[in-house]
């Protein structure tokens, strides 16, 4: 029997503090029902001051662990997915690796934006294959309110903060990762970024990260571009995964996509032709949280007791970039 890379946990973590639709209509012009109506949100979680990235990438790990029934000292390598590190350097994996009581093992970010959990767990995938660790711990955590314009309406709604996180163990067995696909297209990467020293910071001068000042490196984007080429590459992209690895599209029993717009899920949804209740939704409940949003989906769909071992289930995000990719795995834990 061949050696597989399988999840053997799973966990989350949203901060306590809920920012509502009805709230942020009093920061900016807007209204619970256009937020509703045009991307399926209904509130965000807002970390605290005195919590970083790490923090949430802590609290989703700590569930992934006792979820597998490990600690950090049985991890080999840690990686942070992450668009909003706790600083330039180090690494918010070194950060997570001291907080959890870890030593010795590698641990380093990915920079894929929404997409970082799924090129995370491709690229930890493909270095269990290859024999060079047996478990990993794989996290996407972010705290996009710290980089969000909270004058910005047309960008401000669409985001939360958040954490999700799985163990990866290398191990014979039935079912595990099958595969993946990853692609990028830099000549869009103005359609959706964020850029270093934006609104005036000045390099040297302290950061005011609280939800009054406008984001230091507030994101900026076309929103109805980002749409159109978000629809058209997901679609291309659960088709090749599947022809990849010789499946068909009623072979998936759950479609967990990023978790942007709901109008994204449903138009990727359609392509798919998935029955209605086989998508993972939980962006009216978070927003969209970059890299933390796939592995949060997932834990919802867990700890819903939904997924019965042997069923195939396809990852899938769009991100700035523009970065875009897909997962399929065959569930293998009880
Ligand atoms: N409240 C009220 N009105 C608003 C708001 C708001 N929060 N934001 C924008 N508007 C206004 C606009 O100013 C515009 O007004 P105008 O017609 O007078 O100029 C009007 O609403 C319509 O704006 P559109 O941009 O055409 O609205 P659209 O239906 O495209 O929805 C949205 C905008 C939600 C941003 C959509 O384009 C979208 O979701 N795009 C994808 C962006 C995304 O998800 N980015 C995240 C990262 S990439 C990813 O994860 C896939």
């Amino acid at each position: 029997m061949s050696l597989h890379t399988h999840i053997v946990g799973v966990g989350g973590y949203l901060p306590e503090r809920i920012l509502s639709n009805e709230t942020l209509s009093t920061m900016v012009d807007t209204t619970d029902a256009w937020i509703r109506e045009r991307t399926g949100i209904t509130q965000r979680h807002i970390l605290a001051h005195d919590q970083q990235t790490s923090d949430l990438a802590v609290e989703a790990a700590k569930q992934a662990l006792d979820d597998a029934g490990l600690t950090i000292d049985d991890i080999d390598a840690l990686i942070v997915a992450t668009t909003t590190p706790d600083m330039v350097f180090p690494s918010t994996a070194s950060v997570v690796q001291y907080k959890l009581g870890g030593k010795g093992f590698p641990a380093w970010d990915i920079q894929a934006v929404c997409s970082g959990f799924v090129y995370g767990l491709a690229q930890a995938d493909g270095m269990m294959r290859g024999g060079m660790f047996q478990r990993v711990l794989m996290i996407g955590a972010e705290s996009m309110s710290r980089i969000v314009d909270w004058k910005d309406r047309n960008t401000c709604v669409l985001f939360g903060d958040g954490a999700g996180a799985v163990v990866l163990e290398n191990r014979e067995g039935e079912g595990g990762m099958i595969g993946s696909v990853l692609h990028c297209d830099g000549s869009y990467r103005q359609l959706l970024m964020a850029e270093h020293q934006h609104n005036g910071h000045e390099p040297g001068k302290a950061i005011d990260f609280s939800m009054d000042a406008a984001g230091v490196a507030a994101i900026e984007m076309k929103g109805n571009e980002v749409f159109r080429v978000a629809v058209s590459k997901l679609g291309e992209v659960v088709g090749e995964v599947l022809d990849k690895y010789g499946l068909q599209k009623s072979d998936v029993d759950w479609l967990v996509p990023h978790q942007a717009n709901i109008r994204i899920l449903n138009a990727t949804a359609k392509k798919m032709k998935m029955e209605a209740g086989r998508m993972v939704i939980t962006v009216d409940q978070h927003a969209n949280t970059s890299s933390a949003s796939v592995p949060l989906a997932l834990n919802h769909l867990y700890r819903q007791g939904s997924i019965q071992t042997g069923q195939i289930l396809l990852l899938e995000a769009f991100a700035s970039g523009f970065a875009w990719g897909a997962n399929l795995i065959r569930w293998s834990k009880s």
